[in-house]
């Protein structure tokens, strides 16, 4: 622990705590059968964010969590890979594997330093993972790392428009139509109630940092919650904000 980076273990070890509640949520997500991305879990069908043939396609997902993303792609015929910090969100993951009678490679570690060859993927993806948890000036180098040539990059988290809107403290409620702290900077976002960390670019600094690591932005899709939407995640969102504002966004890029 003492020889990982200071953001990744403070993360590591809140992750751990915060693991017993992303059980149920990982169980129902492992049961479905098609992919829904995201707080207002909008269906593949509607988003389109994965490729259309994964087939024989080699795939990690970095910050896998109970690893619900890498069963939807093993089960559409990926080779795929989890990579996670928190070793009890691997322990969801491994027991689930073994109730859905999947199984594919589990690995202790973190998005910024992946123990793993080269171009050695097709296809990088998170959803809320290396995607808000990780150093994006040392993960997107590691995708860029990781993927062969035309290999796809696919990562969605908050929006950057609900990064300068939402409260610093739970109590004080979602997001709201002010801005409340400066885009300018924008980079690590540390929370007053909690001891984790969060990275959050603009879109001019992931653009910059994307095309000098050798990628061709192909995407950004800002998502709109589907009408009657519901989440769990009230304390970020109300379905009402995010039916005028985007709430999260997917960036989808292209290795050269
Ligand atoms: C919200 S979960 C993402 C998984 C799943 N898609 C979900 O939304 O529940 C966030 C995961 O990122 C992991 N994580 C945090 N920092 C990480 C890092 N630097 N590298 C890889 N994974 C990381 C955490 O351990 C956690 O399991």
């Amino acid at each position: 622990m003492d020889d990982l980076p200071e953001h990744v273990r403070r993360n590591r070890v809140q992750w751990d705590v915060w693991a017993d509640e992303y059980v149920a949520p990982g169980e129902r997500s492992w049961a479905s059968d098609e992919p829904r991305w995201g707080i207002w879990g909008v269906p593949e069908s509607e988003l389109h964010l994965l490729p259309d043939d994964l087939a024989g396609k080699d795939a990690i997902e970095l910050g896998c969590g109970t690893g619900y993303v890498s069963a939807w792609l093993a089960r559409r015929g990926a080779r795929v890979t989890g990579l996670d910090n928190s070793p009890r969100q691997l322990e969801t993951a491994r027991r689930l594997q073994a109730e859905h009678g999947l199984d594919f490679p589990l690995i202790l570690g973190f998005a910024e330093q992946v123990p793993l060859p080269d171009a050695s993927f097709d296809l990088v993806i998170s959803e809320y993972g290396a995607a808000i948890w990780a150093d994006p000036y040392q993960w997107i180098p590691e995708a860029a790392r990781l993927l062969r040539p035309g290999g796809e990059l696919i990562f969605l988290g908050n929006s950057v428009l609900l990064m300068l809107t939402v409260p610093d403290l739970e109590e004080d409620g979602p997001a709201t139509d002010r801005l409340i702290r400066p885009q300018f900077g924008m980079h690590r976002f540390e929370w007053s109630d909690e001891d984790s960390v969060e990275f959050h670019l603009s879109h001019g600094d992931m653009i910059r940092l994307l095309v000098a690591n050798g990628f061709d932005v192909t995407d950004l899709v800002e998502i709109r919650a589907p009408e009657g939407a519901q989440t769990r995640w009230t304390n970020i969102s109300t379905p009402e904000w995010a039916r005028d504002w985007p709430s999260e966004e997917v960036w989808k890029a292209r290795k050269r």
